[in-house]
């Protein structure tokens, strides 16, 4: 078990959450394995991020469909039908806290789709994370997943990456923060295997 800090000398005030915990997770061969000699190779290591994601729809993502304005009145789906098929443009900022002024690792940025027609707002997530900091400063992942946005926790697959990331495979927690409106501050825990480390 060791740990790095992200940005050791730029943003000492957010060292507690630039933490990268980096697991070597020793799998253990199985007694019988190890009798017959042949230890399985370690599996790979596992990276975590911890970052915020600012959304500020109308600044930091825009509607690029319809061209139509969104017609809520008589939508008794609280609005999920009436934006269903709506489609952003996003270069959201990654913190290192919670506030929008805090350090800055990197942006998200993508397309996301209201893709949900009735229920609840489902978002289909197309987005690149990458980062300006750091160990991981010019790498990037990419998220393609499915984020239901009123619940309290979302999981989002992570499909591939660069740089750092190349090959990676793992998955991201994201939790609204805060909200505002339509503005919202989300805070992700990403769990991430690589290539390099
Ligand atoms: C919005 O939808 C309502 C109910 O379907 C309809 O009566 C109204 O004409 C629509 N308004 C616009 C501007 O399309
Ligand atoms: C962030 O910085 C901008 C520009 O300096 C400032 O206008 C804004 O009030 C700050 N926001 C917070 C939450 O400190
Ligand atoms: C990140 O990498 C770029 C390109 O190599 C470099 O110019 C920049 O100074 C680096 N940023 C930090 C904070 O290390
Ligand atoms: C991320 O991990 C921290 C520390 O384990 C935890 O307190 C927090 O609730 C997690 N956030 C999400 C969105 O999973």
């Amino acid at each position: 078990m060791a740990s790095v800090t992200f940005l050791p000398t730029q943003a000492l005030l957010h060292a507690a959450l630039l933490i990268i915990a980096i697991s070597f997770l020793i799998a253990s061969p199985p007694a019988a394995t190890a009798a017959r000699g042949a230890a399985k190779p370690p599996r790979p290591p596992a990276t975590t991020l911890q970052f915020y994601m600012h959304d500020r729809p109308g600044d930091t993502a825009v509607r690029v469909a319809p061209a139509t304005p969104l017609n809520f009145s008589g939508d008794p789906s609280g609005g999920v039908a009436a934006m269903f098929g709506s489609v952003y443009v996003m270069d959201n900022p990654l913190t290192a806290a919670p506030g929008a002024n805090s350090t800055l690792l990197g942006r998200a940025q993508g397309i996301y789709a209201m893709a949900s027609r009735e229920d609840e707002f489902g978002l289909l997530m197309v987005l690149t994370y990458s980062f300006v900091r750091g160990p991981f400063n010019g790498s990037s992942f990419s998220v393609v997943g499915r984020n239901p946005i009123q619940q309290p926790v979302r999981e989002m697959p992570i499909v591939g990456g660069t740089g750092a990331f190349r090959l990676a495979r793992g998955y991201c927690m994201a939790r609204t923060q805060a909200a505002d409106g339509m503005d919202a501050v989300v805070a992700y825990n990403a769990t991430i295997f690589h290539l390099h480390h």
